[in-house]
């Protein structure tokens, strides 16, 4: 009777796994460091809610430091589902890609439309959380730090035509070398071979005067 009963617990634990899995499954992947000039780029920050099943608000500050810059200035806000771009130099170019449609935050990633040289330097991400039990509010900040480098958009395209040339020209030079091996052997072989030939008749020949 137990037996049956573990049996039928465990694609019920599957099913709950896999829910878990689908919904609230948070994993604090690492942002991308290296932006493309001119391109969109995302800033990834992701803070994983402790305790799942506990209700919570998350508000999203980033702040930057440019790579001549000293010290860090607000660049961005989003709280209560409102975002706000503070620093000017970023005025327009700013995107949420974080959490939607929750006060839960737990992907708090911006995007930046259009990737200048400017905007190679620090940036910092703040969570502020709030964990709100039946009887108290604790609350808990986590910070993520992304050094991010702006490379030129020619850079990847040009290393990838070369190594394509690259390609090209070692299996084609390659080809041509099994080519060449291949008559310079089979040159020597048919030599080898009349070689022999005329040895041997030689040979014949010398047997036939004695
Ligand atoms: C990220 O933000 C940009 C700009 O707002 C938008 O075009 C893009 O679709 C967003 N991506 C995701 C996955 O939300
Ligand atoms: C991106 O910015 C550069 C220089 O600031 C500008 O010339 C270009 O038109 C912009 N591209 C887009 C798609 O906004
Ligand atoms: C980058 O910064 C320099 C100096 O601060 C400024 O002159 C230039 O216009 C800026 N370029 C862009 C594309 O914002
Ligand atoms: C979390 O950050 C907020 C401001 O964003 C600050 O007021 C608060 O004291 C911080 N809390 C902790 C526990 O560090």
């Amino acid at each position: 009777m137990a037996a049956v009963q573990d049996l039928l617990l465990v694609p019920l634990a599957l099913l709950a796994l896999q829910a878990s899995l689908c919904h609230g499954a948070c994993v604090e992947l690492d942002s991308d460091t290296e932006a493309v000039a001119m391109e969109g780029f995302k800033l990834g920050c992701i803070s994983c809610k402790m305790r799942g099943e506990v209700p919570a608000t998350a508000s999203v500050n980033w702040y930057f430091k440019a790579k001549d810059e000293t010290e860090f200035s607000h660049l961005y806000s989003f709280e209560d589902q409102t975002p706000e771009i503070i620093d000017p130099r970023f005025y327009g170019r700013l995107g949420w890609n974080g959490s939607k449609n929750t006060k839960d935050l737990q992907d708090g990633s911006i995007y930046i439309l259009n990737v200048t040289f400017n905007d190679t330097g620090t940036y910092e991400c703040i969570f502020s959380r709030n964990l709100i039990y039946t009887n108290y509010e604790f609350q808990t900040n986590a910070s993520k730090i992304i050094v991010m480098k702006v490379v030129p958009r020619l850079t990847r395209g040009l290393a990838s035509i070369l190594s394509e040339v690259m390609m090209y020209v070692s299996i084609i030079g390659l080809q041509l070398w099994l080519v060449v091996e291949m008559i310079y052997c089979y040159r020597k072989i048919a030599a080898a071979g009349e070689e022999a030939l005329r040895e041997s008749a030689s040979r014949k020949n010398s047997r036939m005067l004695h």
